[in-house]
């Protein structure tokens, strides 16, 4: 009971993930207080994956609406964020570091540097706002609270790039989250310049921007242009030796090879600058640097594999992850950063963190469907043998469109997918190697068969 409470004004939502086998099922239990803000937390929430992941399922899983207190928390970051960016780095818009709290805190974090320096947990949350159009198509939620913090946020990063003797715009300093290499000095180190995730996330943000300005026609405003002007000078994404993605700017050692965040790895998921279809040589060495890292870490950080492995559409290594995580962990088990699950279905750290639960779910939903603004992938990563037979319903997709999926012998049995929104431009949908061209018109119901072929077609609301 204690823990109930203190979830439901930590959090705007509880999902359990029922997992019965051999179909499969997802259900929720939304416990949506009306009052349940985030802001009533009594916690340190951390921006460099948690916090994030606690809102993993929302678009997919068709819970949009319960990333209110999420955006509201981000309007009281944009406020104290304004003030540190002026204070601490002398930049415009708004900043907002690794850890903060009730109060809306966006200074650095008072710790070792590896924690301290990382000025990007708002720009994270910041691509949850597009996202969120992405998803919803909402044009006045575009307008009225995403832009205005997207706004502050490129604001701010514009201000902190800098330009290197390479003629590229770096961060500095700059961490991967918690993580630490050794330096060529051959001491222990953890701040240099440029990471790959600063990069990466700065990246998305940008386009996010551009994307934004454009649909709103603000797209000859200052900010707009100087954005035009950064993004191909951006680092681009480079490789280390091993063929892994590089974490740093330059290829240190890795002391803890197989340390639990994936950080380097952001732009294929939760991002998109890396997709299978435009850039098979960077999903490569996100494989390998999977592969070097192992599968072992806290829960949190097995979902987040299972969601990249989803997004390599590689259901066997998912469905490891899947099985990794429902690893008993016996009652009094604390061994830290080893993940599993309690006799409960609460995920393990340990201790108990609510993030992997919802990242599980959203992983889930990564294997079964995925999406661009104008292509719709059916089952990418399911797992055919280990789950021959199953079906999902309402799930959504970008372009505010509905899916229901049904499959049978590990095959895709029917589609059937509707959208209520006329601005939708899904255009292809894919299964395996299929393709079929739609048009997804407003409030008509189309069924797919075996083969992508359209079956039937009815009005959504007779
Ligand atoms: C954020 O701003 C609010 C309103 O001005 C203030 O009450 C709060 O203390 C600030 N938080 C921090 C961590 O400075
Ligand atoms: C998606 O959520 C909305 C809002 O809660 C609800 O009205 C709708 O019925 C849901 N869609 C499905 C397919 O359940």
């Amino acid at each position: 009971m204690r823990i109930l409470l203190w979830l439901n004004s930590y959090f705007s939502m509880v999902a359990i993930s029922s997992f019965p086998a051999p179909g499969l099922e997802l259900r929720f239990l939304i416990c949506k207080e009306s009052g349940a803000k985030i802001l009533h937390l009594s916690g340190t929430p951390h921006l460099n994956i948690n916090l994030q992941m606690n809102y993993w399922p929302a678009l997919t899983c068709n819970l949009s609406e319960c990333q209110e207190p999420l955006f509201d928390f981000l309007g009281s970051l944009a406020v104290n964020g304004s003030k540190t960016a002026k204070v601490n780095y002398q930049a415009g818009g708004w900043v907002t570091h690794h850890v903060s709290d009730i109060w809306a805190k966006s200074s650095a974090f008072l710790k070792n540097p590896k924690h301290a320096v990382w000025p990007m947990g708002g720009a994270w949350l910041c691509t949850h706002l597009w996202e969120h159009y992405q998803f919803s198509l909402d044009k006045d939620f575009l307008e009225n609270t995403a832009y205005p913090l997207l706004e502050g946020c490129a604001n701010f990063l514009v201000d902190w790039l800098i330009e290197g003797p390479g003629g590229y715009l770096e961060t500095n300093p700059s961490t991967s989250p918690e993580h630490a290499f050794v330096a060529p000095d051959g001491k222990p180190a953890s701040v240099s310049y440029s990471t790959t995730m600063d990069i990466t996330i700065i990246r998305e943000v940008f386009l996010a921007v551009l994307a934004s300005a454009e649909l709103l026609g603000k797209a000859d405003i200052d900010l707009v242009e100087r954005i035009k002007k950064a993004l191909p000078r951006l680092p681009p994404i480079q490789f280390a030796r091993d063929r892994t993605i590089m974490e740093w700017a330059l290829d240190f050692k890795d002391p803890e090879v197989q340390h639990r965040h994936v950080s380097h790895l952001f732009g294929l998921y939760p991002g998109h600058t890396i997709a299978m279809d435009n850039d098979p040589d960077v999903c490569e060495a996100v494989a390998n640097s999977l592969y070097k890292r192992g599968e072992d870490g806290p829960g949190w950080s097995t979902t987040w594999k299972m969601a990249l492995w989803a997004r390599l559409l590689n259901s066997e290594n998912a469905y490891r992850m899947v099985l990794k995580l429902i690893t008993l962990v016996p009652p009094g088990g604390k061994v830290e950063f080893e993940g599993g699950l309690y006799t409960n279905l609460w995920t393990a750290h340990p201790p108990f963190q609510i993030d992997a639960n919802f990242g599980f779910a959203a992983a889930i939903a990564e294997m079964l469907i995925q999406s661009t603004q104008s292509d719709l992938y059916l089952l990418p990563a399911l797992p055919r043998d280990k789950w021959p037979m199953g079906s999902v319903k309402g799930l959504k997709a970008r372009g505010d469109v509905t899916v229901d999926i049904r499959w049978k012998e590990g095959e895709l049995h029917e589609a059937v997918l509707w959208s209520s929104n006329d601005r939708n431009t899904v255009a292809r949908l894919h299964y395996g190697k299929e393709v079929a061209a739609v048009t997804v018109r407003r409030g008509i119901v189309y069924r797919f068969g075996s083969g992508l072929r359209c079956l039937e077609t009815w009005p959504l609301c007779k």
